[in-house]
């Protein structure tokens, strides 16, 4: 179980705080003595039953939000992060590169900061979320706004990294998936078994990737003794791995997994195929019922490309096996998007009332 692990390190150590991935999973991960570590703490998020979804599901099945909306920077990029920044500057090197929908980039400008060193990220302009935009400015990364994709963006980064002296962070990096494995192993700690079912969305496919070596590498060291058919999902618009093809002009409203074509799609296919898995095209209307969902009926707000997830389960739900146990991967905080937010919801918001008592009471309904 996580807590005891949890518990095991705070005795040696005296530690009261959870150390962060590295520290928390040591002897899973490439790293030495010489090896800097560069954390915010992230990992050790919650997992989280959605009684809501058991019941739409039925036949006794449970379902569980692993929230990695709850990293340091509000997305699963940070634990991915905190091992490439570190073994970078271990390699002494001083800049960092990558290309993103927002995510990679808050995340890597921040742990290289932490780290003490420079970070420029290229983002595809007009399609990156408010709040992730605002995290890139915040932590100091220089922000270059190109007018292209994810895609196009990632095959300059690629090419910069080649030629000149910058660490190129995104999921091509192998640390990155390292480090992103340590959520399928805190699944396991927290259930005490892997799950019948690992639902996430799939973008450039490293998420997908890094949880499959997790889930495998408990499973051969004894502690797991199955593992999951992983159910990877995609926005109908941007879905070349459920499609087979490289799609020129994605779109979606989950601008996170704008992706046309996944740098790790043969990773991707072989986890579909190791794990019997399924690869599903989800609609933006599905995705944001779903998002909807965990934010009336379960008070968890993630974005909307980690809503795909969920939009999946309930897509393939007659597919799943009773009593099945099933985790759906919310990968990002709500908060990195308000204009979705804003734009999709059913509240009631009342503008305009005067500052008067018995206004208010009135329109309240007393
Ligand atoms: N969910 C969120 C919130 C993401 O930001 C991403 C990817 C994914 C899912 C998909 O993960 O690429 O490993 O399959 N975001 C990247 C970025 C592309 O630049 O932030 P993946």
């Amino acid at each position: 179980m996580l807590n005891k692990i949890k518990k095991q390190f705070n005795k040696k150590t005296n530690f009261e705080q959870w150390p962060g991935i590295i520290k928390g999973y040591k002897k899973w991960l490439p790293i030495n003595k010489n090896t800097p570590i560069i954390t915010l703490q992230e990992g050790a998020t919650p997992l989280i039953e959605l009684e809501s979804i058991n019941q739409i599901i039925g036949r006794n099945v449970k379902v569980y939000a692993k929230y990695d909306g709850l990293n340091p920077t509000g997305s699963f990029k940070d634990r991915g992060m905190t091992m490439a920044i570190s073994k970078a500057k271990e390699e002494g090197c001083k800049a960092v590169i990558c290309a993103s929908t927002g995510n990679t980039s808050a995340s890597a400008a921040a742990y290289a900061k932490k780290g003490g060193m420079k970070s420029f990220v290229l983002i595809p302009d007009g399609y990156v979320a408010q709040g992730k935009l605002a995290q890139a400015l915040v932590y100091g990364a220089e922000v270059l706004a190109i007018k292209g994709n994810f895609d196009t963006a990632l095959e300059i980064v690629q090419r910069l990294a080649n030629e000149f002296p910058i660490t190129l962070v995104n999921s091509v990096n192998p640390y990155r998936l390292e480090g992103q494995k340590t959520a399928a192993f805190e699944i396991i700690d927290s259930l005490g078994e892997a799950p019948d079912y690992l639902c996430i969305p799939m973008g450039n496919a490293g998420n997908i990737s890094a949880y499959w070596m997790g889930f495998n590498e408990y499973l051969t060291e004894g502690i797991s003794k199955k593992l999951p058919n992983m159910v990877g999902v995609q926005a109908t618009g941007s879905a070349p791995l459920v499609f087979g093809k490289i799609i020129k002009h994605p779109e979606t409203i989950a601008t996170a997994i704008r992706i046309g074509n996944p740098v790790n799609k043969e990773k991707a296919n072989i986890v579909k195929k190791e794990s019997k898995g399924t690869f599903l095209d989800v609609t933006d209307e599905e995705i944001i019922k779903a998002y909807q969902l965990l934010g009336k009926q379960e008070g968890i707000f993630c974005e909307p490309a980690s809503a795909a997830s969920v939009a999946g389960l309930l897509k393939i739900k007659e597919k799943i096996s009773n009593n099945a146990t099933i985790v759906c991967v919310l990968t990002g905080n709500g908060l990195k998007d308000p204009d979705c937010a804003i734009d999709n919801n059913e509240a009631i918001f009342k503008q305009g009332i005067e500052p008067n008592f018995e206004e208010i009471a009135k329109s309240m309904g007393f």
